[in-house]
């Protein structure tokens, strides 16, 4: 079959459909045998990691991955000690880079700051992060982890929890999730309920999600919760934050009582994950992370056009 992805970038998950999400799974689990190994499909290629946010697993993730495909990786963590700092614009950085390198994953505080790269390059972006608006690479590794750990995702009651007017993991995978069968439950404090746009959207796309604030009940329900940080640097100011900080907290009692559903986070934690649940048989954030190699292997695997074996 013709690789739709060829040359193409990866913004946003809104445009894929369901075939596509599952081709992926598909590839990264012909990744799987090259995760620790690697291979030397990408010898010769650069990737550029441009983050003018912080980050730990998609950064070095992406950099795992474009390593074990055999390629290399050029790029910087911060604006700091970039030329950012004398004043230069996004648009003259991203072209830059772009002469040196054959694919760039950024991220960056501005939402659409990721579309508009793709408006000025012609080498493939992958969107890492756009403020609160999507994290699509992401959405990939949390829909890889749901379908190796309950077979498929169809089928399943799914609770997403925490920061749902921030966070833009969930903002992401909620979107993926309307092309599937599956009941979502949207758990958050009052103050953190998902977008009035989003919901919309979603139950435009068939999806029909229960809001809740009812943490124990919500997760008796799920088969599976997604629990996010309180996104503090999102919040207009700090006594907005405060005053949702420590709304809620999963820990080993409360899922003992509900029946220890699947828990997922993309982390970083905070305190709304009490490290008492670590060692539970599913608390599966830690591997979650990992399948951040296989996944981004397959993903920019699929963009550079490469044969892998
Ligand atoms: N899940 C995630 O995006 O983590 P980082 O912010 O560490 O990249």
């Amino acid at each position: 079959m013709p690789n739709q992805f060829a040359g193409a970038d990866f913004i946003t998950i809104r445009d894929k459909t369901k075939d596509q999400l599952e081709g992926m799974m598909d590839r990264a689990e012909e990744m799987e045998k090259y995760r620790h190994n690697g291979t030397d499909a990408a010898r010769g290629l650069l990737m550029g990691t441009l983050f003018f946010e912080p980050s730990t697993r998609t950064r070095l993730s992406f950099q795992a991955a474009m390593k074990r495909l055999g390629g290399d990786t050029i790029g910087f963590p911060s604006s700091e000690g970039t030329s950012v700092q004398k004043g230069e614009t996004l648009a003259d950085t991203l072209r830059t880079v772009s002469q040196y390198v054959n694919i760039i994953v950024m991220r960056h505080p501005s939402e659409g700051s990721a579309k508009l790269a793709t408006e000025l390059l012609d080498i493939p972006v992958i969107n890492g992060g756009d403020g609160s608006a999507n994290h699509p690479t992401q959405t990939l590794l949390d829909l890889y982890t749901i379908r190796k750990e309950l077979g498929e995702v169809d089928g399943h009651t799914i609770a997403l929890a925490g920061d749902l007017r921030y966070s833009r993991t969930t903002r992401s995978l909620s979107r993926a999730l309307s092309n599937y069968d599956v009941e979502l439950i949207l758990n958050s404090p009052s103050q953190l309920r998902m977008k009035k746009d989003l919901l919309y959207e979603l139950k435009n796309r068939g999806l029909d999600p229960v809001e809740s604030d009812d943490l124990e009940h919500s997760l008796t329900e799920a088969d599976l919760v997604y629990a996010t940080r309180i996104q503090k640097e999102r919040f207009p100011n700090l006594a907005e934050y405060e005053k949702v900080a420590h709304a809620y907290e999963i820990d080993r009692d409360l899922l003992e009582r509900t029946g220890n559903p699947l828990l997922l986070h993309p982390l970083p934690r905070v305190t709304e994950l009490n490290t008492n649940v670590d060692d539970l048989e599913n608390s599966l954030f830690f591997s979650q992370a990992g399948n951040g190699i296989p996944v981004r292997m397959a993903l920019i695997s699929s963009l550079l056009d490469l044969t892998v074996r």
